[in-house]
């Protein structure tokens, strides 16, 4: 199927690589505006943005006309955005298709479209599954499941990719930082971790809330410890052969204060809560 998609974007896009890339997106939901932002404006922009920095006047993006107000919304905002009359005439218009319904209507959604053999397609739906896709999206041969997540918006986000033909990795490079896995558990596990966002603002929270009971005014709390956090990940981020392991042990001066709080968070079991978050989340995955 891989060689299948290679094939087949050298096909479409090999020979014209000037002209405009078709774009459509089937549901314009919260994740859909995200990406619409993102590949309508200039790349790597902003803190710890990693997206290659790409103009954007080279897509040409369509839109189903669901939601209606946010479709027309980011119509009426971007030269390059059309909002079109239903979502066939989105797969009509378009090379690539990115699915971005809710997954308890995907199925639906699919089984009324007419894909085409040269469309390339892009689930982001979380529980839709690699084989029923391709079934559903028949002709289509090129067909591949994507995590962005919305700070895309931002050209700033990871995004999981699971058998992308090489012309989707390179979009998605727009936005953010392509990484492939080679199965779709893999891809399920990166999921879950996407659902620990909540108790990580809840944890940014509860860190700038104590420095404020401590005197910080609440806009300089907040600021410093987004700030601090986005800059370790940052390093990170930078070199992810080193392993967090290595970052911890480098910021733990013997008899330090990050010596000191390691060694009595991970006492508590502190950690070990959110793997346990983390296994109770991925059963979802079915
Ligand atoms: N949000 C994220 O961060 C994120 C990240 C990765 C993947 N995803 C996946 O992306 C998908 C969309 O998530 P979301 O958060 O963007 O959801 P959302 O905000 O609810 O957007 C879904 C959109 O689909 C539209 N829609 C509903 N029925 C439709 C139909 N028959 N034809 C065309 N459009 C239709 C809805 O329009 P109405 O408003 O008119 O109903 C809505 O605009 C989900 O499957 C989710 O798993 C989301």
């Amino acid at each position: 199927m891989i060689q299948d998609a290679r094939q087949l974007e050298l096909t479409i896009f090999g020979p014209i690589k000037k002209r405009l890339m078709k774009l459509g997106f089937i549901g314009v939901g919260n994740i859909a505006a995200a990406l619409v932002e993102g590949f309508s404006t200039p790349g790597a922009s902003g803190p710890g943005a990693v997206s290659v920095a790409a103009e954007p006047g080279d897509l040409e993006l369509f839109l189903s006309p669901r939601n209606e107000a946010r479709s027309k919304a980011l119509a009426a905002r971007y030269p390059r955005v059309t909002r079109l009359e239903s979502n066939q005439a989105v797969l009509d218009r378009s090379e690539i298709v990115i699915l971005s319904v809710r997954p308890p209507v995907a199925t639906e959604v699919l089984g009324a479209l007419k894909f085409r053999a040269d469309h390339i397609v892009v689930s982001l739906v979380a529980l839709l599954k690699y084989a029923d896709l391709a079934t559903q999206a028949r002709p289509a041969m090129a067909v591949s499941r994507a995590i962005p997540m919305p700070a895309a918006a931002k050209h700033n986000c990871p995004i999981a990719l699971y058998r992308p033909a090489p012309v989707v990795e390179q979009l998605f490079a727009r936005v953010g930082e392509p990484l492939v896995v080679d199965d779709e558990p893999q891809l399920h596990a990166l999921w879950t971790l996407t659902g620990l966002i909540t108790p990580f603002y809840d944890l940014l929270g509860a860190l700038s809330g104590w420095a404020i009971e401590h005197g910080v005014a609440p806009l300089t709390a907040n600021a410093y410890t987004a700030h601090l956090f986005q800059s370790l990940a940052a390093l990170a981020q930078l070199d992810p052969k080193a392993g967090f392991p290595a970052f911890a042990q480098h910021a733990a001066t013997p008899g330090g204060l990050n010596e000191q709080a390691g060694r009595e968070i991970r006492k508590s079991g502190a950690h070990q809560l959110w793997i346990e978050a983390a296994d109770r989340l991925l059963p979802r995955f079915g």
